[in-house]
């Protein structure tokens, strides 16, 4: 039997549209920077099947903190990456995977990007164990992953990584230790899936120059970190994920995931910077929940942050 994790990640320079002329999957179309969710893990199990082909168990009881019960949809992409990966490694026997989170799907923790890297990690240990190769490096195995969700790429480097459309790799940035923390909004399922937001955006006239705003951004935000500059971090990190809503909402049709108690927080973050000349970096997914970074100097100040 094999067993891998990984984290999620969440991304203060988004990834939003892909490449649609590139002949591989999930090419972005611009640089994306993220920092790692260490609380936040998926894990995988496999092991050989005797069977025709690769099965898939699910289990919806785990257990009151642990989270297993995929849709069908879900299935069919885990299995087809089993698949994919399979067919990479010219490996043709069965596996059966089991996986599992420890956060539940659907409060705007994107499961994709830790359920496929945990994945990629786990098949290819049991490939490369039983054809006796060796274990590729992070690098490579983020770039398997990337194949069956692109988020999933960044969550191989830690805590900070950085995605340029060649590949993902470790961001060395001073500021560590960040204390992250997710205000949940609304539990339920999101209509637009992060898959079709990215073929909508393209809809938007804000698209055009999307690349050359988010590159631009993701540069500057690389300078605000290594200087220590804080509050520009915030601003640009901000400005970003505002950037990728308002292609949401000008796309034909337009979709939505910030709402009213959203907006309120958003509110509420930056009138605590106003008032402490200090706060926390924003910033918000393909939904409505609402992600905090601190410093871990800020442990303090973030007491203070009591959002209604
Ligand atoms: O990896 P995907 O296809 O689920 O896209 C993720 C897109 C966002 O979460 C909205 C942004 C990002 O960079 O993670």
């Amino acid at each position: 039997m094999w067993k891998a994790n990984a984290p999620a990640n969440i991304a203060l320079i988004k990834y939003m549209g892909k490449n649609e002329t590139c002949n591989k999957k999930n090419i972005p179309l611009n640089t994306s920077i993220s920092y790692i969710l260490p609380k936040y893990l998926s894990f995988v199990e496999v092991s050989l099947y005797e069977g025709d082909s690769d099965l898939f168990v699910n289990n919806s009881q785990l257990s009151t903190t642990l989270y297993s019960n995929f849709s069908n949809n879900e299935i069919s992409r885990f299995l087809q990456h089993a698949q994919f990966l399979k067919e990479h490694f010219e490996f043709e026997k069965n596996f059966s995977i089991k996986s599992w989170n420890n956060f539940p799907t659907g409060i705007g923790i994107a499961s994709s990007a830790s359920s496929f890297a945990a994945l990629t990690k786990t098949i290819v240990a049991a490939i490369v164990d039983l054809k006796n190769e060796p274990y590729p490096s992070n690098e490579y195995l983020s770039q398997l992953s990337r194949v069956a969700s692109g988020s999933s790429c960044r969550s191989f480097f830690q805590p900070w990584s950085i995605w340029t459309p060649d590949k993902a790799e470790k961001l060395d940035i001073p500021i560590k230790d960040l204390i992250t923390s997710v205000i949940i909004i609304d539990k339920t399922q999101k209509k637009i899936s992060s898959s079709q937001a990215h073929k909508l955006v393209r809809t938007s006239l804000l698209f055009e120059n999307r690349p050359q705003r988010a590159n631009f951004r993701a540069i500057q935000l690389i300078d605000a970190l290594k200087n220590s500059n804080w509050q520009a971090a915030y601003k640009i990190a901000w400005q970003e994920f505002m950037d990728m809503h308002a292609l949401f909402h000008t796309s034909d049709s337009p979709f939505f995931y910030i709402t009213p108690k959203s907006w309120q927080i958003l509110s509420e973050v930056q009138k605590f910077w106003e008032d402490n000349n200090d706060g926390p970096i924003i910033t918000m997914d393909a939904g409505p929940a609402i992600h905090l970074l601190w410093r871990s100097d800020q442990s303090q100040l973030l007491t203070k942050f009591n959002p209604t």
